[in-house]
Order: C-alpha cells, then sequence, then structure tokens
C-alpha cells in the first residue's frame, strides 16, 4: 500500500531537531544523542506513522527510542504524531530515516540496545524467493545480533500466520530463545501493549494479532544467512512442532 505523497512532510522533518538521516554517523553512539544516555535503548523497525511509537514514548520517559522507517512521509506522520504526545522537544525519541536491510551501517555493538520492536513488518508471503526481504529474516536477525545486548529481547506482533510462523524458525536457527509466545495477544491481555495503526486495523477485522517475544542467547547461527529461505515444508513441520508443543500457544 503507497501512502500519497506529504509535501509538508520534508521540510518538517528537516527543521526537527529529533530527526536524522545520516544515522551513520552516530554507530556506536546512539546513547549519548539522548538526554539520559543510561536509560534503556529500544528501538523500534518501520514504526510507519509511528501510533504506537508515540504512545511508547509518552509512557516511558526512563526509556530511550530510536524508530527508524524508510520513508520520509510516513516519517512525517509519526514526528506529528509523537509531538502531540510528547510536545515538540522530546528527550527520549530519535526518529530515523534508514533502510533497516542495512541496519548495522547504523548501529553498532556499542550501542548494545535493550530491545528491538517489530510490528506489523510487510509479510513478503507471495515468493518464497521474497522472503529474504521480510525484516524477521535471518540476514535480518543476524545484523541484529550484533547491537543488541546479550539478554536482549525481540518484540515481534503480526496479523499475518505465514510471517509468523517462518519468524518463529527464523528466530530459532539465529539463536534465539522464545520467552513469550501467543496467538491472540489482546484475548491474552499481555501488557504493557501500544496498539500500531496496522494493529488497529487488523483487530477492527477480527483477525488475531500474533505476539512473540524472543531473546538473543550466546549460540551464534552458523549459516549463511544470505541464502536462507524458508520452504513450505519447513512450515509445515513447524506447525506441527508447535501442536505439539501447545503451551507455548497459551502461554
Ligand atoms: C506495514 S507498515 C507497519 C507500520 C507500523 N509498524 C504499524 O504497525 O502500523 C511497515 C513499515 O515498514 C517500513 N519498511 C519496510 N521495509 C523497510 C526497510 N527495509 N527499511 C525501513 N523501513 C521499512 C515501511 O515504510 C512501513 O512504514
Amino acid at each position: 500500500m503507497h501512502m500519497r505523497k506529504k509535501k509538508w512532510a520534508r521540510p518538517e522533518l528537516a527543521a526537527c531537531a529529533w530527526y536524522t538521516e545520516d544515522g551513520e554517523s552516530r554507530r556506536n553512539c546512539w546513547r549519548q544523542a539522548f538526554d539520559h544516555p543510561e536509560h534503556p535503548l529500544h528501538l523500534e523497525m518501520g514504526c510507519g506513522k509511528g501510533v504506537s511509537t508515540a504512545l511508547m514514548a509518552a509512557d516511558n520517559p526512563g526509556t530511550n527510542y530510536v524508530a527508524a522507517d524508510l520513508s520520509a512521509d510516513v516519517l512525517g506522520c509519526a514526528r506529528r504524531n509523537a509531538a502531540a504526545a510528547l510536545g515538540e522537544h522530546p528527550g527520549n525519541l530519535i526518529l530515523l530515516q534508514a533502510d533497516i536491510c542495512f541496519i548495522d551501517r547504523v548501529f553498532g555493538e556499542e550501542d548494545a540496545a535493550d530491545r528491538i520492536i517489530i510490528s506489523f513488518c510487510n509479510p513478503w508471503t507471495e515468493h518464497p524467493k521474497h522472503a529474504k526481504r521480510r525484516l524477521t529474516h535471518p540476514r535480518q536477525l543476524v545484523q541484529y545480533r550484533s547491537f543488541l545486548k546479550d539478554g536482549g529481547e525481540i518484540w515481534f506482533k503480526t496479523d499475518d500466520d505465514t510471517l509468523f510462523l517462518d519468524s518463529l524458525v527464523y528466530f530459532d536457527i539465529c539463536g534465539f530463545e522464545t520467552v513469550y509466545l501467543v496467538h491472540d495477544l489482546h484475548a491474552a491481555g499481555f501488557q504493557p501493549n501500544y496498539i500500531s495503526e496496522h494493529e488497529q486495523k487488523y483487530t477492527e477485522a477480527g483477525i488475531p494479532i500474533k505476539f512473540g517475544i524472543f531473546r538473543k542467547t550466546g549460540a551464534d547461527p552458523a549459516w549463511d544467512p544470505t541464502r536462507y529461505r524458508l520452504t513450505p515444508g519447513v512450515r509445515k513441520e513447524t506447525l506441527s512442532r508447535l501442536d505439539r508443543e501447545t503451551d507455548l500457544r497459551n502461554v
């Protein structure tokens, strides 16, 4: 779905002190960009219009957030949503325009992120060869591992069953352990949950939201992430494994 170009977005972003297109120059020193460098650092990948970003940052002044997206048009909306929730000078939020496919050019080991948030990334389910574009694909997860603390977490939610099941395999083989997993987030009542624009849309359509928390372990992935793609057979196997381990579905 393409968004109509917003003429006001780029000028407003250019005038915004808490927006950057030059993430690479802050690599390994992101924490110093905040009023309180000692606070936990949470990174949101593909924040879109920042509806949940604004809620999260307002609710958690003791956490620093970097919210990244490729599109200046949606980041323009995110800036307005955040300014409405946090005022014109939030001390705990930076908006970043960057291509997450190359995100290890922007964040390094010394940034030591505590959490990565991925909400409703594009599922890329039409053809297996497109799977590598997913923000949860192993070629992304190995990058995230490089700037996520040991024990740091990825919080992932989606409406899409195929993306979710495939991602469970991705997390598993990339050295992340499952801490929490639920196939209907709203029925489970998990908190805190900050509802994003897409979450609202899918919830209104009656689609259950799948959600998991995956923790980085010491195990390094031992295969070539650039070549990995999930086959339908692997997906089927994952589903039956999950059915056998039904307790995972209702934690
Ligand atoms: C379906 S929207 C979800 C937005 C928001 N997280 C939500 O839940 O409403 C996916 C977002 O990811 C962004 N995105 C997709 N691929 C990206 C990439 N490689 N780098 C940066 N952003 C990307 C898109 O621009 C879009 O804003």
